[in-house]
């Protein structure tokens, strides 16, 4: 099929070229011209575990293509998806800004049929503003359908998620686009699930928020761990043992971060106030978050004393492991607040050190993870990267000031570290 993706970001570019793999003929559109130049020189703007290779080779067998004219995606391509950002607004509301834009532009391009489908993350019931927009902008007669089809991808593991993902979710209001998308999906040999436009909506938003509340959950355990001596990891494997529960999403830690989570959860608070319903739970769920960046920051003043003039090296900028991505990363919040109070910090991580350095010039950034830890009086870890279990910790501590490890992902074993002469403080044990 031919497909055009507009917004070759994180998602749009991922899915497009996913799409290609599976034998699909995609143009990938961006209106930032340099993005544009970038990918067509083989330059690739994000990193993504598989990401490149399959980029390159979809590139050589012509199915995966970059341009900067929607007009051309949308003349060459049946189905164009929408893989804009939505973005936060102060009040915690979505910004349909750019949603709406690419709406009119697609509009103004449309000759015949064509189906728009919606992978940006929205509130419920803007498919039925996409459709009334293209419907007011396009030329009196040309048919087109609209479908929403969110997107359970996450970064770090994106290429695994599309290729083999538990469901695929599309909302639709019509059989010749459902059938459409069926043709779309049927390489992938995953359940496709066809529900309505609303209901597709909210399957995204109330499945990142109940994961979000899972995480928040055991957060909150955690803290009674903590007050009891109980083993926060231990209760997690307990909880998770049990099939109705499962163990994905109860890791203890520094909270969530990223460009979904807190966006989509403040998102669906404002929604359902918007719709007469005032969800408690999920402001909680926000709450505590916040909260345990606090208690975590509170662990370190206490043992440190006072963080001002303090040495201290931190593991992890990336909202996560496995990605460069730092957006509302919790480590970039810690590693500020540090700064702010007069410490001196030496950052490292594995991929996310690039967009730091562009963004938050304040935070120091060294190039390994020994160098961070060189001559420090403490050693932060917050960021989930595998790679900084391996690391030569004996080489660390001796390296050290003083050898006291605050991690905060529970990433190590804590009789192991005990046992190579580190103080070690971890989350909720
Ligand atoms: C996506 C979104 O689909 C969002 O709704 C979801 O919640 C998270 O993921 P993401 O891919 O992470 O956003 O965003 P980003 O990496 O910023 O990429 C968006 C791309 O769209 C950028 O390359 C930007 O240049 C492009 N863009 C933006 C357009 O092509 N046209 C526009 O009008 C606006
Ligand atoms: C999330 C959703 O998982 C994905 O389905 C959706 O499409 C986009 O949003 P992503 O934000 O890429 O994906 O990463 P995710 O793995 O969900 O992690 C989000 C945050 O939660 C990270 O900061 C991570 O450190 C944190 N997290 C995750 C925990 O603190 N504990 C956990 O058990 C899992």
């Amino acid at each position: 099929m031919n497909i055009a993706i507009v917004g070759s970001g994180y998602v749009g570019l991922v899915t497009g070229t996913c799409f290609a793999e599976v034998g699909h003929n995609v143009i990938c559109v961006d209106n930032d011209d340099a993005k544009v130049a970038q990918l067509k020189a083989g330059k690739i703007p994000i990193y993504e575990p598989g990401l490149e290779d399959l980029i390159r080779k979809n590139v050589q067998l012509k199915r995966l293509h970059f341009t900067n004219s929607i007009g051309e995606g949308v003349e060459k391509s049946q189905v164009v998806f929408i893989a804009v950002p939505t973005p936060p607004q102060h009040d915690g509301s979505v910004d349909l800004s750019y949603v709406e834009t690419v709406a009119r532009q697609i509009a103004e391009h449309i000759k015949e049929y064509r189906v728009v489908v919606d992978k940006s993350t929205v509130p419920v019931k803007t498919g039925e503003k996409v459709a009334e927009t293209i419907r007011r902008y396009a030329k009196p007669g040309v048919e087109f359908d609209v479908v929403s089809n969110p997107e359970f991808l996450r970064e770090g593991s994106a290429v695994e998620d599309l290729m083999k993902p538990d469901r695929i979710v599309f909302g639709v209001n019509s059989s010749k686009a459902s059938a459409l998308m069926h043709e779309v999906y049927s390489p992938f040999n995953a359940p496709i699930m066809v529900t309505d436009l609303n209901s597709a909506e909210l399957i995204k938003h109330a499945s990142n928020s109940f994961l979000a509340l899972k995480i928040s959950y055991i957060n909150a355990v955690a803290a009674i761990c903590e007050a009891s001596g109980a083993d926060v990891e231990k209760v997690a494997a307990g909880m998770g043992a049990d099939k109705r529960i499962g163990r994905q999403f109860l890791n203890a830690g520094l909270g969530y971060g990223g460009s979904c989570f807190p966006k989509d959860i403040s998102a669906f608070i404002k929604i359902s106030e918007e719709l007469g319903y005032n969800f408690q739970l999920l402001k909680e769920v926000e709450k505590i978050n916040a909260d345990q960046g606090e208690r975590f920051l509170k662990k370190l003043r206490d043992k440190l004393w006072v963080l001002k003039d303090k040495k201290i090296g931190q593991l992890g900028l990336a909202f996560k492991g496995n990605t460069d991505d730092i957006r509302m990363s919790v480590g970039i919040r810690i590693a500020e607040q540090m700064v702010k109070e007069g410490a001196s910090l030496l950052a490292y991580d594995p991929k996310g050190m690039e967009k730091c350095n562009q963004l938050h010039p304040d935070i120091k950034t060294v190039n390994s993870a020994y160098e961070a830890a060189n001559g420090a009086e403490a050693l932060i870890i917050a960021t989930e990267w595998v790679d900084f279990k391996s690391l030569d910790w004996v080489k660390i501590r001796e390296s050290m000031r003083t050898p006291l490890i605050f991690d905060g992902r529970n990433l190590l074993d804590p009789s192991e570290m005990k046992s190579l002469g580190f103080e070690y403080y971890s989350v909720g044990r």
